[in-house]
């Protein structure tokens, strides 16, 4: 196959190898991260296996350790794939290799730990962001596009259709979090336009236009602080009234995808200048404007016709056990596991909210370099990640130093999840280093990635894991 046929080059030697070793298996292991990113991996492996008439099983992992590797290796597969975790814990599966216990196949995006492998997909090997450039879901698409070019014939010869899950997997991971999707993952998307399944358009940046009334749709955005408008309803309502634009159909609210082009403009240059004339400042009002990430192959309406918002929908199921019904919508079910997957979302939607809310009424506990806050179990600690990223910047938590938060794990373990902000992380910070030496001092062990990472450590561990973690953070900053 010609160059111009691999959307990252660099990876693409990487990427033949896996795709080889795969094809040489009797069967494979598939085995993925828990959360969105994870899941889109997981999809975009057991598709492309399934093409090239490859025999595998898929499981899921909350995170790897020693325990789950010496369990997965219990399973007695040749041959392990994978996909969104691994090169962090490369010591350990190295070991395993070592012992003839299985074949590792990485396609990852974390920060890779100090051990060789052969079949290793990292952007990282090749001087490519693994946080904003790559996400496990784009390293796991780059493997299909080598499977497929290495076992001709099927349906889809080319696999460039999953360049839509892998988009949703970078999107998960907040890879488009400064306005769009850039390197790597917007030759993923120039594939997945190609290919016919992806549109990328400017639009209004805010989360639920596919599914939201156009009230909420406004009064819940709140990246971009609108006072009049963010968190109040009746401001939302009456600024849409206030509006040339009939928001209303046969008396129920319209969402914005029911809007026509001419609408959206109208609404969202009336929503800029409610901004401007509240003092919303310029560099915030910017951010009012982003790229949208478009499945055209999904129902318009529907949490999976946006990228963003089908992203939360797999977090919803994952995160709480149910991988099994994630996957299955990677997978194409859009009867039963949509479902289940739709109705957990409410769930989850209510555990954020609550989770922001107990942030707030709680706060957080500065330190010289950082601010925290344990939530013991208030909080599930699949989610605490994402509730600290999310109350950064809402009141009493600033966006000026990053934000580690602990939750209970079991009787023995404390889940840490942190997240900074790019500002910090152009300053210096890394957190995947200071998560992973903080948490090794105490007897635990972390990883992840410059600007969000996480750990596990031992019960009763918290403040000395803080006082080493300031210390690593002051270090980085200068
Ligand atoms: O394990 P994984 O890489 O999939 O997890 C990435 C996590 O990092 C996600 O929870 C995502 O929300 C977070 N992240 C972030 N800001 C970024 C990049 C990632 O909060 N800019
Ligand atoms: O769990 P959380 O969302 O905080 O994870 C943030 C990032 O840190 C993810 O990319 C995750 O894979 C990574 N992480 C890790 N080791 C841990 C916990 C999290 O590498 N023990
Ligand atoms: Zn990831």
């Amino acid at each position: 196959m010609a160059t111009q046929d691999a959307p990252v080059p660099e990876l693409r030697s990487r990427a033949t190898a896996c795709a080889e070793r795969l094809l040489e298996a009797e069967r494979v292991l598939l085995v993925s991260h828990i959360d969105a990113d994870g899941l889109t991996s997981a999809g975009i492996a057991a598709s492309a296996l399934e093409r090239a008439g490859i025999a595998f099983e898929a499981a899921f992992e909350k995170q790897l350790d020693e325990a789950s590797i010496a369990a997965i290796a219990e399973r007695g597969y040749g041959t392990v794939l994978f996909t969104d975790f691994g090169s962090g814990q490369l010591e350990a599966i190295a070991e395993r290799e070592r012992a003839g216990d299985f074949v590792p196949v990485i396609a990852d995006h974390h920060q890779p730990a100090d051990a060789e492998t052969e079949y290793h997909l990292n952007p990282l090997l090749e001087g490519i962001d693994g946080a904003s450039s790559l996400s496990g879901a784009g390293a796991s698409y780059l493997l299909a596009r080598e499977l497929a070019a290495e076992s001709p014939g099927g349906k889809r010869r080319d696999n460039r259709d999953l360049a839509a899950l892998a988009v949703v997997g970078a999107v998960g991971d907040m890879q488009a979090s400064d306005g769009k999707l850039r390197g790597a993952n917007a030759a993923i998307v120039a594939d997945g336009v190609e290919a016919g399944v992806l549109e990328e358009k400017k639009d209004l940046a805010v989360y639920g236009k596919q599914t939201r009334p156009l009230p909420k749709l406004l009064e819940y955005a709140s990246d971009v602080r609108i006072p009049g408008i963010t968190n109040d309803e009746r401001g939302a309502v009456s600024f849409l009234d206030g509006l040339e634009v009939s928001c209303r159909a046969e008396g129920a609210w319209k969402r914005w995808v029911d809007l026509t082009d001419d609408e959206k403009r109208t609404v969202a240059s009336a929503l800029v200048r409610h901004a401007v004339n509240r003092g919303v400042p310029a560099f915030e009002i910017d951010r009012l404007v982003g790229t949208s990430y478009v499945l055209t192959e999904e129902a318009v309406g529907t949490e999976l016709r946006d990228a963003s918002e089908f992203s939360t929908l797999l977090n919803a199921t994952a995160r709480y056990e149910r991988a099994d019904v994630g996957l299955a919508v990677c997978l194409g079910d859009r009867g039963a596991a949509l479902d289940r997957a739709v109705e957990l979302l409410r769930n989850h939607r209510r555990n954020l909210s609550e989770g922001i809310e107990w942030v707030e009424d709680n706060g957080v506990t500065e330190t010289e370099h950082l601010q925290w806050f344990d939530a013991g179990d208030e909080i599930k600690e699949t989610i605490v990640g994402i509730i600290a990223g999310m109350s950064m910047g809402t009141d009493g938590v600033s966006r000026d130093r990053p934000i580690v938060a602990f939750a209970e794990k079991n009787d023995k373990e404390t889940k840490v999840s942190s997240r900074a902000t790019g500002p910090l992380v152009g300053d210096g910070l890394d957190l995947s280093v200071v998560m992973g030496e903080a948490a090794r001092a105490v007897g635990g062990d972390g990883g992840g990635h410059d600007i969000a990472a996480g750990a596990t450590i031992p019960s009763g561990k918290r403040a000395a894991f803080i006082e080493h973690a300031d210390r690593l953070a002051a270090e980085q900053l200068g």
